[in-house]
């Protein structure tokens, strides 16, 4: 039943990959002017059946309406032409040219100005004044914050005078603020009249963002909801399928002595700022140490620093007593340490590699799948598939490529693979990221067994709830200082955040 009001319109939608249903008969409505969330668990289909109104991908069955009108949309420009736009989670964006460069680049002529030099950048001005999307349209891409490149990929589809936008996790990579002004900038689109369809793990934001809610489940489109109607308890038992436990049980752990030292450490950013100063930590056997703080202030750089990703200028670190400052990452690793990388979609998987070898990857000495130093193939897999069992690793066999999964399971095979480890130290840089709220219940957990287990987990997330609820002691850091050090029993939302913003600081003479 079309109604006059219907924007697009999904029948029967099904998309198969080998034996894999992704999209299993879809049916789904949005309204002309709504902003609609698509939710589900990692895998459930939502990135494929979106690339699908895209098209990025093409429907094995079913039909694609318009307005009404059945279409076929054979490829982005079609898509554009259509008016629709979509901003993927990886961004497409040339670096060295200007903020206006990209929205304007790569126009076929009748599809929009081709634009250059001062022209594009009087016109992307114009754009971003009309939609409220501050942006410097003459800046390179390079020097733009993640928020910032956001921005200019939206204003790259609105001109394309995009009708419907659709957004896939636009939230994963941007910090409180920035996604707070997003979450204005999509309900000022919609003043407009646009129609936003917002993919996203974050239940708050389902309920702040949307009007209405689809839930995905296995390829299925379960059920269309009033966001007013739902509680974030309901979304999340309607994506899973079961009661989900917001709350972690922490058992009683005796620290033991300290197993990651960290004194006077300072370093830079990549562009030669000053991204971390003089912090000293330590992180004691059977504890959780939270590092709490608006992305930006120094923690991604702290992270690089004790992986040895990267060579602090000052300062040293310690492993269990050994000390590895300036140590490779390989070095890290023997002296006991394992990490979750923060970006680990870049550097954390090679994505034409099968599940099996990059679960591997920092395992290939272990026993039990080397015998005697040479891999075995039959237990590689073995070992492979417990993990892929264990974590939940949806859709995979040890020879699936890595590329063949979903965003969030791509983010399992690293965790599968660092948590699976028996380090002496842990560093976990936004765990969740990207994860269903059954597998952050489920990485949470494992956190926790490892704290049990006598490891030093170092955990550094802006998601303060999760700092809160796993962490034993937090520490705050702003502009790349420790400002502020609490057991976590007396650390509340409110109080982290004034550290967290720099309202106070606990420094002599750093309080702003
Ligand atoms: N090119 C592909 N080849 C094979 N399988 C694929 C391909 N693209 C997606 N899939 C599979 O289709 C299923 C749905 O993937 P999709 O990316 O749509 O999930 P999603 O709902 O967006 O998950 P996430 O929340 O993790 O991003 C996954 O199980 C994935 O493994
Ligand atoms: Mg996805």
């Amino acid at each position: 039943m079309t109604t006059t009001s219907s924007l697009l319109e999904l029948r029967g939608i099904t998309k198969r990959f080998g034996q894999l249903v992704a999209d299993d008969h879809v049916d789904l409505q949005v309204t002309e002017g709504e902003i609609h969330a698509l939710v589900g668990e990692n895998g459930a289909g939502k990135t494929t059946l979106m690339n699908m109104v895209f098209g990025l991908v093409h429907p094995d069955e079913g039909e694609i309406l318009l307005r009404g009108a059945p279409v076929t949309i054979r490829s982005p420009l079609a898509a554009a032409r259509h008016g629709i736009g979509m901003v993927h989670q990886h961004f497409k964006l040339v670096p060295s040219l200007s903020a206006a460069e990209n929205i304007f680049l790569g126009r076929e002529p009748g599809s929009g100005p081709m634009l250059h030099g001062p022209q594009a950048i009087r016109q992307a001005a114009e754009l971003a004044e009309r939609y409220g999307l501050t942006i410097d349209p003459a800046a390179r891409v390079r020097f733009l914050s993640v928020g910032q490149q956001q921005r200019v990929e939206i204003l790259k589809a609105l001109s394309y005078d995009a009708q419907l936008l659709i957004l896939d996790e636009p939230t994963a990579v941007l910090t409180p603020q920035e996604t707070e002004e997003l979450i204005q900038v999509v309900h000022e689109l919609r003043t407009r009249g646009k129609t936003v369809i917002f993919i996203t793990h974050k239940l708050n934001e389902v309920r702040a963002v949307a009007d209405r809610f689809s839930v995905m489940r296995d390829g299925k489109r379960i059920a269309t909801v009033e966001t007013g109607e739902a509680t974030e308890a309901d979304i999340a038992r309607m994506m899973v399928g079961r009661e989900v436990l917001f709350r972690v049980t922490k058992p009683d752990v005796v620290p033991g002595r300290t197993l990651l030292e960290v004194t006077g450490l300072s370093g830079l950013r990549v562009d030669g700022t000053e991204a971390v100063r003089n912090v000293s930590l330590g992180v004691c056997a059977g504890e959780i140490v939270g590092v709490a703080g608006v992305e930006g202030n120094g923690q991604s750089e702290l992270a690089e620093f004790i992986c040895g990703l990267r060579p602090p200028t000052a300062g040293r670190i310690a492993i269990d007593g050994r000390e590895v400052t300036r140590a490779n990452v390989v070095e890290h690793r023997r002296a006991g340490l394992a990490f979750v990388a923060e970006d680990r979609m870049d550097r954390g998987v090679s994505g034409a590699m099968s599940v099996s070898e990059n679960l591997a990857g920092t395992h290939y000495s272990d026993p039990g799948i080397a015998p005697h130093g040479i891999v075995s193939p039959g237990r590689l897999r073995r070992w492979a598939r417990g993990l892929i069992r264990r974590f939940d690793i949806r859709n995979a066999t040890p020879a699936t490529p890595v590329q063949a999964l979903s965003g969030g399971n791509i983010q399992k095979v690293v965790l599968a693979r660092e948590l699976s480890t028996e380090p002496k130290v842990l560093l976990a840089a936004q765990p969740s990221r990207g994860l269903d709220v059954g597998a952050t219940e489920s990485v949470h957990r494992t956190l926790i067994e490892q704290r049990s287990q006598g490891r030093a987990i170092l955990l550094i997330s802006s998601e303060l709830s999760e700092v809160l609820s796993l962490s034993d002691r937090i520490l705050v850091m702003y502009g790349g200082r420790v400002v502020h050090e609490t057991p976590a029993s007396a650390a509340t939302d409110e109080g982290l955040g004034l550290y967290m913003m720099g309202l106070r600081s606990d420094e002599a003479g750093e309080a702003a």
